[in-house]
């Protein structure tokens, strides 16, 4: 008997089943990804919502859709307006894959996103969750598609007390989906886990008094719920200070830069920043030298302006930040251009940075 087994057993598979679905037929919430099973649109709005919440995701979901509403149109589209459109969403290497896989689709498969499991996980920045939930939501096959959410519902239902954080666990997780999917509507079934996971089954107080399967589940009949998931590491947060600048020259355009094509925020566009190594030292004169060093551009850097936080999964930047003034004429190269507050509207920045431009527009308003 494998791990999945032992909570299985005894489980009235059918009857959960049954509520589960009929609940989530008649409550699903209106969300612009299930107008129809299109694998396409599934696949963009399941690599959105991974890390962010689906009320931050529905107006760039549209408005992705608008702007690439095939495959093939993402395919075809320039990174930097991609970038764009993703704009403030964070975790841009998910955007960057997606592009990749929708390109290898278009070469490898003709356009037609497969419908394997083998397939679809060679994908680039598919896993097993993305994976599972284009198959059974856009072509109904029985397979898991297990996150967070779904692993804390069923953690609850089954009364697992396993780390939730550990890569063996989403795999018995998986198994007992496995065992509880319906075969007949497996995209019923996970969505419904997933949206009960987001409406009802919620981390903090979850609303077992009106919960369509509350009778089926282990915790609430032992009063346990808010005992689970078991979610035991602690992530540390590494913080990072830096220095940035606002440099404008006597055209009034201002100075940025394209981040590399590899790493955090790759081929994103930034303001002119260095780290910031020693406290106590001239973070002004840090960036007076940098800029000279690096790009050959000599600028009178003023008081610091402003101090800009921003907290990623596994770092907060704390960034200070200063004005500047140059004489230089406008030389753009590839990474380096120079442009007015409203040309910088078409680049793509990371939130950090568009905390930026707010400033800068304030400062010369
Ligand atoms: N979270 C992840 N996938 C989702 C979906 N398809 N609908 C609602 N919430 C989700």
């Amino acid at each position: 008997m494998n791990r999945s087994e032992t909570y299985i057993e005894d489980f009235p598979v059918q009857g959960f089943q049954q509520d589960l679905i009929n609940w989530y037929q008649e409550h699903q919430r209106d969300l612009p990804w299930r107008l129809n099973q299109d694998p396409y649109r599934v696949w963009v709005s399941e690599i959105m919502l991974q890390q962010t919440r689906v009320d931050t995701v529905i107006p760039y979901f549209n408005r992705f859709l608008s702007l690439f509403p095939t495959l093939t149109d993402l395919a075809e589209a320039d990174e930097e307006k991609v970038l764009k459109a993703w704009e403030g969403l964070g975790y841009y290497s998910r955007v960057r894959n997606l592009q990749t896989a929708v390109r290898e689709v278009a070469e490898q498969y003709g356009g037609t996103i497969p419908d394997t499991a083998d397939e679809i996980s060679k994908l680039k920045g598919v896993g097993p969750y993305t994976a599972g939930a284009i198959l059974s939501i856009a072509y109904g096959v029985p397979e898991p598609a297990v996150d967070g959410n779904v692993m804390r519902v069923l953690s609850r239902i089954l009364l697992i007390y396993e780390d939730i954080g550990k890569a063996k666990t989403r795999m018995l997780f998986e198994d007992a989906v496995r065992k509880l999917i319906s075969k007949e509507d497996p995209s019923s079934f996970n969505q419904a886990l997933m949206e009960l996971g987001a409406l009802i089954c919620t981390p903090k107080s979850p609303a077992c008094l009106i919960c369509p399967v509350q009778e089926h589940c282990r915790a609430f009949d032992q009063g346990r719920q808010k005992e689970l998931p078991v979610k035991e590491k602690k992530i540390k947060i590494r913080h990072v200070d830096m220095a940035a600048l606002i440099l404008r020259n006597q055209e009034g355009k201002y100075l940025i830069h394209k981040r590399p094509k590899e790493g955090l925020l790759a081929n994103l566009w930034e303001f002119p920043n260095v780290p910031v190594q020693k406290r106590g030292v001239s973070e002004k004169e840090d960036l007076k030298v940098f800029i000279e060093a690096e790009w050959g551009i000599s600028a009178a850097v003023g008081d610091q302006v402003s101090n800009i936080e921003h907290v990623f999964s596994h770092l907060k930047w704390n960034i200070q930040l200063f004005e500047g003034q140059c004489s230089h004429e406008a030389m753009d190269a590839a990474d380096l251009k120079w442009v007015t507050l409203e040309e910088m509207e078409s680049y793509p920045f990371p939130v950090s940075h568009q905390k930026i431009i707010k400033l800068a527009k304030e400062v010369t308003a």
